[in-house]
């Protein structure tokens, strides 16, 4: 059998920080300092390890990081004002505030409060709306790294067959309207739908968000499709801790022509798009 070849996120990623790069010094020479503000309420610990990599990364390539931290007993009043200060601060290009929230507060409120033109993440309802009619600004930085990933393997996507594994808002919904920007054919699939591996076998790309440690193996695969791994999911295995993702790597890799890797595929993808689009901030407001 062969093996699949494999889609080095970390690689694409340092190309993407790159064009960011020169997008900061082209910004700085304009008197611009691009910033990112990131907010992070409570002590979720997998929520500290994103936030710190994401400002390691913006410290990396020359855009200037604003922390604020929150108890997790923050009343949403104090983090809508904390939002209405970011929003009103000229020299704040962007804001993300990481998901997911404590319980006691709506997060949707909380996204929504943020200006759409410093939403970074692409979660708010007129950037969400601007990708479903096609006049996209601000995308999702995980499903936008995907498509990088994807173009760069498969050049042009059009006519090809999509299977989207998966219908968050953060990665399955935005993930197949950016699949359908680029002319794909889309399908969805989750927890209700019928045949669900039948229906993944069609695909000639596969991208999986669903959370499930390797519940994609080779039963759900056409020979030579090219498969995209957004799971980040910690189990127990042989007395050790590790990461897997959402597809069973060693099954599928024996059958997908290309594979992302966990990690090391997607995840290094998603903080290179959010810088990206923290300078796609910045140009918006100084246009
Ligand atoms: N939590 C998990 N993924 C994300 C993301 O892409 N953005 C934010 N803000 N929080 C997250």
């Amino acid at each position: 059998m062969s093996t699949a070849r494999l889609i080095d996120g970390k690689a694409a990623a340092a190309t993407v920080l790159a064009e960011v790069r020169g997008d900061v010094d082209a910004l700085e020479a304009e008197g611009i300092e691009p910033t990112l503000a990131v907010v992070l309420v409570g002590d979720d610990p997998a929520s500290h390890v994103y936030v710190r990599n994401k400002v390691l990364r913006a410290g990396e390539v020359g855009i200037r990081s604003l922390e604020y931290r929150l108890g997790a007993d923050v009343s949403a009043d104090e983090l809508l004002e904390l939002i209405e200060r970011l929003n009103a601060d000229r020299d704040v290009h962007g804001i993300l505030v990481q998901l997911p929230l404590p319980r006691h507060i709506d997060e949707n409120a909380v996204l929504e409060a943020i200006d759409p033109r410093k939403d970074v993440d692409g979660f708010h309802s007129e950037n969400v709306g601007g990708l479903s009619q096609g006049r996209e600004v601000l995308t999702p930085c995980t499903p936008t790294g995907c498509l990088r990933l994807l173009q760069d393997s498969l050049g042009d996507l059009s006519g090809l067959h999509a299977v989207v594994v998966g219908r968050s808002n953060i990665v399955g919904k935005p993930m197949a309207a950016l699949l359908l920007q680029a002319n794909c054919s889309v399908t969805v699939l989750h927890s209700r739908s019928r045949d669900a591996a039948a229906l993944c076998r069609q695909a000639d790309i596969v991208v999986a968000a669903v959370g499930r440690p390797r519940m994609i193996d080779a039963g759900w695969l056409k020979p030579g499709a090219v498969v995209i791994d957004v799971g980040i999911n910690r189990i127990e295995e042989d007395g050790r801790s590790r990461l897997v993702g959402d597809v069973d790597f060693a099954s599928a890799s024996a059958l997908a022509s290309a594979i992302t890797p966990v990690p090391g595929g997607v995840g290094p993808m998603t903080i290179a798009y959010l810088m990206k689009n923290t300078l796609i901030a910045a140009r918006l407001q100084h246009a």
